[in-house]
């Protein structure tokens, strides 16, 4: 009969293994004790892995003075060991943890596998910031095609719709063609993110929730210009439009990348790309629109699409009805005004 070696054996024979891959010849003078603490079945494991004097050893249970602990389930260990699951993206996923210095971590693919525990492990990963991100080297070419995501719960009965005709209007009278998606519309069904972060450690930018909103990204991806356009809600973007927004946090890459003094995601396909607000509000100033625009400068810079213009309509019910009905046909006019402006 065959034996299924324990959990525990299933470990001892995986830091045998390790302890002989040391390069002492490259690292004679690394000094480290690496404790691990595996979890799987409610049963805790520990093992040490320790290098001293150009020699590694390994032990069962908790030593007495680590440089680093690794908390992981078993299961993630053995699948970053066979390389199933890079390290870098099992460590950023938070699917293991560390106390300690991150140095170790990195030295510990050095010391006994021979390789760099960095970013470049992931094809592809490099600066991606384009002349078209910094604004004096921008080239704006006329697009042919616009698209708006309407994020209006009222569709195309509310303000904001009867405000963007206007911008559309214009829009078109440059011969630009214009699509415009409800997002509130019934048949596109669009769940929340479930912050799983299947799209960095293990579908590579697809999402694992199977409904409209993977179409309706390849689109925003596709359309050179994006026109997000929705009523304030609680200062901010109404639910389902937010829910699509965070939804495209499959076109980022897990890495981490410095761009002036912020770190960025690069875009796992870098395409020139833009992007403009149009929101209106209830309350008359336009000062309550001031977290809004400055929520979309993050989230134009973050996902490396510049925003080329925040159109801002506040009071926007009142405009409609007596006495400031006679401003309305010059707010509509400057909105025709307004995407011509945009496109051209
Ligand atoms: C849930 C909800 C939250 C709102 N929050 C704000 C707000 O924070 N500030 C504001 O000025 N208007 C707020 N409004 C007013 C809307 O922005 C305004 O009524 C807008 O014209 C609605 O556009 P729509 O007809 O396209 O839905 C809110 C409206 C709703 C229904």
């Amino acid at each position: 009969m065959i034996e299924i070696p324990s959990t525990k054996e299933n470990l001892s024979n995986l830091f045998r293994y390790w302890v002989n891959l040391y390069d002492n010849k490259r690292f004679p003078d690394f000094e480290a004790v690496y404790q691990f603490v595996f979890e799987e079945d409610r049963e805790t494991y520990y093992f040490y892995l320790s290098v001293s004097g150009g020699k590694a050893e390994y032990g069962v249970g908790k030593h007495k003075s680590s440089s680093i602990t690794i908390y992981s389930p078993v299961s993630v260990w053995l699948d970053i060991t066979s390389g199933k699951l890079s390290g870098t993206w099992g460590w950023l996923a938070r699917k293991y943890r560390i106390e300690g210095s991150l140095h170790y971590l990195k030295m510990l693919n050095k010391v006994f596998f021979g390789k760099e525990f960095t970013d470049k492990e992931i094809p592809g990963v490099e600066d991606k910031i384009q002349d078209f991100e910094i604004p004096g080297k921008r080239i704006w070419k006329k697009p042919d095609k616009v698209l708006i995501i309407n994020g209006s719960p009222r569709r195309r009965s509310g303000f904001t719709y009867f405000y963007l005709q206007y911008l559309i209007k214009g829009i078109e009278q440059t011969g630009t063609e214009v699509e415009v998606i409800d997002i509130y519309d019934k048949k596109f069904n669009i769940e929340p993110c479930r912050g799983c972060f299947a799209c960095w450690t293990k579908t590579k930018g697809n999402c694992v929730i199977k409904d409209e909103a993977s179409a309706l990204i390849e689109k925003v991806k596709d359309a050179y210009l994006t026109i997000y356009a929705f009523p304030l809600y609680i200062d901010s973007i109404p639910a389902k439009l937010k829910a699509f927004l965070d939804r495209q946090f499959i076109t980022v890459m897990p890495v981490f990348v410095p761009y002036h003094n912020l770190t960025r995601h690069p875009l796992w396909e870098t395409k020139e790309r833009y992007m403009a607000l149009f929101s209106i509000s209830g309350l008359p100033e336009i000062e309550h629109l001031d977290p809004l625009v400055e929520t979309f400068r993050g989230i134009a810079r973050n996902s490396h699409r510049p925003l080329i213009a925040p159109i801002l309509r506040p009071c926007a019910e009142s405009f409609t009805a007596p006495p400031y009905r006679e401003y309305l046909k010059e707010i509509l006019s400057s909105l025709e005004q307004a995407g011509k402006e945009l496109v051209e």
